[in-house]
């Protein structure tokens, strides 16, 4: 038996940066000399391709469609400084449930032992979802990760979807779920961005491993197929993703969040409303005295 395996799950809604955030961690710590394998878990399958140049790879579900017997390895594929590179894939549109798609690709893997013949220090699992579907609840519930990570902005809908994952971690927490490591800020360019995020988690009782900001620097990367450690490695961007990669292997205390009701959260949103007004007037106050 080699090393433990630290596995980690990183969650959100659509769009919100996971794959982008969760690619540059685990360039960022294959470059630190780390052995790490990023598991995709959307249905997409486009998890790890700015780990590989832009290429996508056949997903563990596609595989299992052609072949009822796979060998785990036809599905491991190699990108960025030896990264393993693996995405779930998902099942016909319309037909099955996400989330047994990737409790059937972890299986695969474990029953072939996979993470042990591979000496791996992390597996990240870039998983879609707020857990409204509890198919995608799959890597917490059934303890495939340990550690949780969320990556919101400031928007409320990101923040709906990290509250309503924050439930689900509740919920299975006295089951031996997962708990959160924390959230990750993604998108934050103004000051009152990363004010609504630190009142977030401040009332749900859990904490931001990093700011990253929305940055020009990430699209460019991703249009060359790249991540942007390996796009532009002496970036002040690439510079926060081995910040927050680092943070994210480090962590160690992972806890239950405090998420919002309904109500509640209704009344926070309304609350910034409000703010966001009021913040919006100081600054045309402020143009018209100038
Ligand atoms: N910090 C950032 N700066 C610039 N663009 C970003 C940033 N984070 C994400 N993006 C862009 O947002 C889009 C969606 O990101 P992606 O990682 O695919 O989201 P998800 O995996 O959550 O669906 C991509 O085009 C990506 O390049
Ligand atoms: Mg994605």
């Amino acid at each position: 038996m080699g090393k433990k395996t630290k596995q980690i799950a990183i969650y959100g809604k659509g769009g919100i940066g996971k794959s982008t955030t969760t690619s540059n961690i685990s360039a960022a710590l294959v470059e630190a000399g780390y052995k790490v394998m990023q598991f995709g878990c959307d249905p997409k399958a486009d998890s790890t391709n700015t780990l590989r140049g832009g290429e996508y790879i056949p997903s563990v579900l596609d595989l299992l469609r052609e072949n009822s017997r796979v060998d785990a390895h036809d599905a491991i594929f190699q990108g960025f400084r030896g990264v393993y590179c693996v995405e779930a894939g998902g099942p016909q549109p319309g037909v099955g449930c996400a989330g047994r798609g990737i409790i059937t690709a972890v299986q695969l893997l474990k029953q072939q032992d996979i993470f042990e013949e591979l000496d791996l220090d992390y597996v990240i699992f870039d998983v879609l979802g707020d857990v409204v579907c509890g198919g995608f609840a799959v890597p917490v519930r059934e303890g495939i990760a340990e550690h949780v990570f969320t990556i919101s902005s400031a928007d409320f809908m990101a923040i709906y979807a990290a509250n309503n994952l924050f439930r689900g971690i509740q919920t299975y927490s006295n089951k031996g779920g997962a708990l959160l490591g924390g959230v990750i800020a993604n998108s934050i360019n103004t000051d009152f961005h990363r004010e609504i995020i630190d009142d977030f988690v401040e009332k749900t009782q859990t904490q931001v491993v990093e700011y990253v900001p929305r940055s020009l620097t990430v699209t460019q990367a991703e249009l060359q197929g790249k991540t942007t450690i390996e796009a532009a490695p002496h970036s002040e961007q690439a510079g926060i993703y081995r910040r927050l990669a680092k943070r994210i292997a480090g962590h160690t205390e992972s806890k239950v969040p405090s998420p919002l009701d309904a109500k509640e959260l209704r009344a926070w949103s309304a609350g910034w409303a409000d703010q966001l007004i009021e913040i919006e007037r100081r600054s045309e106050r402020l143009v018209a005295n100038a």
